[in-house]
């Protein structure tokens, strides 16, 4: 759905885009991460048709983002980081001006402009001020207002910074619903926790490079490695780790309050002769557990570029 070829941008002599490609499929729902910075919004801006590349292109549902920028800003809904409200206006006013500028009048225009307050649960507040809302329903608002002209794309650029938890939660739920409603979306963060089980791929971006781009699991899975364990026993904990010491495959073991961290040589694959030694020794097993790798460490692993 979004083919990004060779993308450079520099600003003057500062490169902000360093030749990324990638390809984002119909109904992703693609995590754009990255440091404050990276790139981000510059790579968004490019594909909703706002700035032109360097060198490279990108194309939008096979519509180039620069010969046929018109195409491509029919099929995208575009939310930028920071938009001005109008806070002047009612929410319902709001909605049919931006509904007017798609060209839908009369009974099509009412029926879109709820659909859109239905779907992002701004009903109850349709003839609201929006100055009086929330920055959480204000986020929403500016959702419904790039869903009038029902995009199949939608670039959203860091839809829930400066959002309190609960804002955001909302936010994600909205998502979650554009998305099994078919949407492609591509949505940027600084933040990796607001992307996890949220995203079915991610790009990681630093500096303008990007350093990885693919499925959320593949990146995990990268990473896991399978070779480091928690275990956990009852009492004894001191015995247990001279246990584990002697082990052939145990490369170190760690104390951390009670918890085991047991570091596997690579390659190791029978871990089941651990609890074995254990049981065999006396010792009363609580626990034995491979460590779950969070977004965190595969983020921190893949832009170390221990992984390829
Ligand atoms: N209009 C601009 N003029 C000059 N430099 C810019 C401009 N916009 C962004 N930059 C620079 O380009 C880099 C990428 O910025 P940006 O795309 O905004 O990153 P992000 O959205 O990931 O924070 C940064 O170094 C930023 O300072
Ligand atoms: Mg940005």
């Amino acid at each position: 759905m979004i083919e990004i070829r060779g993308l450079a941008k520099s600003y003057g002599a500062h490169p902000a885009l360093q030749s990324l490609s990638f390809t984002i499929e119909a109904g992703d729902m693609f995590g754009l991460i990255g440091p404050n910075g990276a790139g981000k919004t510059t790579l968004i801006r490019i594909l909703a048709t706002l700035l032109q590349p360097s060198q490279g292109g990108a194309t939008v549902d096979g519509h180039d983002v620069v010969r046929d920028a018109g195409a491509v800003r029919r099929m995208i809904g575009y939310m930028p980081d920071f938009f001005g409200v109008y806070e002047e206006l009612k929410v319902r006013e709001y909605l049919e001006f931006f509904a007017a500028t798609y060209g839908l009048r009369g009974a099509k225009r009412k029926a879109t402009v709820d659909g859109v307050l239905e779907l992002t649960d701004l009903k109850g507040k349709r003839d609201a001020m929006i100055a009086s809302l929330s920055r959480g329903m204000q986020q929403r608002l500016g959702l419904a207002r790039v869903l009038v002209h029902d995009p199949k794309v939608l670039l959203l650029d860091e839809p829930a910074s400066g959002l309190d938890p609960r804002a955001r939660i909302e936010i994600r739920a909205l998502l979650k619903e554009l998305r099994s409603m078919g949407k492609t979306i591509l949505i940027s963060s600084h933040i990796l926790a607001d992307l996890a089980d949220l995203c079915n791929k991610i790009g990681l971006i630093e500096k303008g490079r990007l350093l990885y781009a693919g499925g959320l699991k593949e990146a995990m899975a990268q990473v896991q490695g399978d070779d480091l364990w928690f275990v956990e026993v009852f009492e004894e904990t001191d015995r247990a780790k001279g246990i584990l010491e002697k082990q052939p495959c145990v490369e170190a073991v760690e104390d951390a309050e009670g918890l085991l961290r047991v570091k596997l040589r690579p390659g190791t694959r029978d871990v089941h002769t651990i609890p074995q030694a254990l049981v065999q020794e006396g010792l009363r097993l609580k626990l034995f557990k491979v460590a779950e790798v969070t977004l965190e460490d595969a983020f921190l692993r893949l832009t170390k570029g221990e992984v390829s």
